[in-house]
């Protein structure tokens, strides 16, 4: 992972397409390369509630539901406040079958995994999210189904962004869903789904939402 000062973030974007991250007021890009002009710096390790996550080379807990990702190609160490609040109430939900939309490094799916819900669909637009999450679902040996389809499932986890949240809701095939990606002043607006929980960390939030019909 690769930090830089206070960069633009649409031109972080356009020079790093496979993903940027806002963390601590600097950016993380994925890279194969660090590009001139960068540090590289230690990747963090996340506890949230019983779920650790961290790279490979880390130690985890011994108390803790581990998730091992390997950063540096697709959005997810689970470093992100978006990620852990979609980490903090996954874990407070009785695990049922599960939809990951915009499924990045994987890192929710595995860690749902990991918790006991089942069976798992990560689904992306992006194909090296779909390769990474395969690879870092098998690295922690845990079943996940990784492709373009979106299942049926008891609930839906969709950390992306406000505009594309409300445009996917109507189209899931879940009656809960876990969603985040926009900021605390946001709150997502789509006919038929209310809120039942929100949590909000560094100024992003995340809700619980129901559809009633
Ligand atoms: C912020 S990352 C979230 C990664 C991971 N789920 C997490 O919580 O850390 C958002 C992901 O959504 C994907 N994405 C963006 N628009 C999408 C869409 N319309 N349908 C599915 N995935 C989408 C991106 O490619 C990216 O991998």
């Amino acid at each position: 992972m690769i930090v830089g000062g206070e960069p633009e973030l649409a031109l972080l974007l356009h020079i790093f397409p496979e993903g940027v991250e806002e963390l601590d007021g600097a950016f993380a890009v994925y890279a194969d390369e660090p590009p001139v002009g960068f540090d590289v710096v230690a990747v963090e390790d996340v506890r949230v509630g019983r779920v650790w996550v961290g790279p490979p080379w880390d130690e985890p807990p011994e108390d803790a539901v581990a998730v091992v990702i390997d950063p540096g190609r697709a959005f997810g160490t689970g470093a992100h406040a978006t990620t852990r609040l979609c980490l903090e109430l996954l874990q407070e939900l009785e695990p049922t079958s599960l939809l990951d939309v915009g499924c990045g490094s994987g890192v929710l799916s595995v860690a749902a995994a990991k918790l006991g819900f089942a069976p798992v669909n990560a689904v992306d637009v992006d194909e090296v999210a779909l390769e990474t999450t395969r690879a870092n679902a098998a690295v922690n040996a845990v079943s996940v189904e990784v492709g373009a389809e979106l299942r049926p499932a008891a609930l839906a986890v969709m950390n992306i962004a406000l505009d594309v949240v409300e445009a996917m809701l109507p189209r899931l095939p879940v009656e809960r869903a876990v969603t985040s990606g926009y900021l605390e002043r946001d709150e997502p607006s789509v006919e038929g789904w209310q809120p039942i929980e929100r949590r909000v960390r560094d100024g992003w939030a995340a809700d619980l939402l129901e559809l009633r019909p």
